[in-house]
């Protein structure tokens, strides 16, 4: 069983022989958070509380075993939310301890990688470790994180490039405020986007020489050229701003986030001879950067479905399973990691 509560949906999932998806049960709290514009912290973790039994259940139920017949618990201990974190971890050491199981913390990033090997009953997909081997360019993509990291085995992980200051999701996130558009603003601007005529463009900050990123000045552009535009501050007797004006806003930004990420992932996977890419994390469930991907990369693509590419339990799973298979174990002495980090 994989459990994950970093942030603000609880999942849990059961996964067989570390790909196949038996469960994958997400109770998301993303209505709650929208009230506020994104993730309270302390909301998070007492909706955490909840949800995390009935979760676990229906994750159970839904693959028809009982917590008997598990061989292991797997559970996100870092990086994320320290608060949210613990509930999940402590959730996953009861279970453990109750059913005399082997309990494995897991990182959540690495996790996000492990999505790639995810499938279901009627797909005859291979991972990318039997698919095309090592090493394999793995970009990470999230509300937390824009990572790329070159992973050489499994578990042998090495950081090539980071984002300096704001995390891609997180930048999409700031500048749908920016446009008016409600949280979590990737989806809502992956929506907005569409059909836009490209009449718009923003500046990309490619940081050459270098395979980390920086999305804080994209997000002042976009806010610079909002105010210009009359889009934002918001007008006061609620009005919402053209349209069509924030269609060409919003395709203009996510144009500058994927091209800068589509091509430092895939001059990376060349310069260290990659024999694939992977994608995970939340900003990679994005169509026009899957699109690009496709459009552009020399290399073989391992791109989850979108509802693998955010959180959930199932990656928890998955990535579980090879750490178990390595011989990972960990005590009911395991703590949270909030600031853990890949390679
Ligand atoms: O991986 P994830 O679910 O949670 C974290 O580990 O952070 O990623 C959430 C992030 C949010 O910032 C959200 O706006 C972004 O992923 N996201 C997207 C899309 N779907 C989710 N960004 C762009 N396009 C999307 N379709
Ligand atoms: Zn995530």
């Amino acid at each position: 069983m994989g459990i994950e509560t970093s942030c603000d949906e609880t999942a849990a999932a059961v996964i067989e022989d570390g790909r196949l998806l038996r469960s994958n049960v997400i109770a998301s709290q993303v209505e709650i958070h929208a009230r506020y514009g994104g993730v309270v912290p302390e909301v998070a973790s007492r909706q955490h509380v909840l949800a995390l039994v009935p979760t676990i259940q229906k994750a159970l139920d839904d693959a028809g075993v009982s917590m008997s017949q598990l061989d292991a618990v797997a559970v996100t201990h870092g990086p994320g939310l320290a608060g949210a974190l613990l509930v999940g971890l402590n959730g996953a050491k009861a279970l453990a301890l109750a059913q005399g199981l082997p309990l494995v913390g897991v990182n959540h990033l690495e996790a996000h990688v492990y999505a790639a090997w995810l499938k279901r009953d009627d797909e005859e997909t291979d991972d990318p470790a039997s698919g095309v081997g090592f090493p394999l360019l793995c970009l990470v993509a999230s509300g937390g994180h824009t990572d790329l990291v070159l992973m050489e085995g499994h578990g042998i992980y090495r950081l090539l490039g980071r984002t300096r200051d704001d995390a891609s999701g997180e930048a999409f996130d700031k500048a749908a405020r920016i446009l008016g558009l409600a949280f979590p603003g990737g989806p809502e601007i992956q929506r907005v986007a569409e059909g836009a005529k490209g009449e718009e463009r923003l500046p990309r900050a490619w940081l050459r020489d270098t395979y980390d990123f920086s999305f804080s000045g994209l997000k002042t552009a976009v806010l610079h050229r909002a105010q210009e535009l009359g889009i934002y501050p918001p007008s006061e007797d609620g009005e919402p701003p053209p349209a069509e004006l924030v269609t060409e806003l919003a395709a203009a930004f996510q144009d500058s986030v994927v091209d800068v990420v589509v091509a430092k992932a895939i001059d990376a996977a060349r310069e260290y001879k990659a024999k694939g890419i992977v994608l995970g994390g939340g900003v990679t469930a994005n169509s026009m950067l899957r699109l690009r991907f496709q459009e552009r990369s020399p290399l073989p693509l391992f791109i989850p479905r979108p509802a693998l590419c955010t959180d959930n339990g199932a990656m928890i799973g998955a990535c579980g399973f090879h750490l178990l298979e390595r011989g990972v174990r960990h005590s009911l002495d395991l703590d949270i990691d909030p600031s853990l980090g890949l390679g």
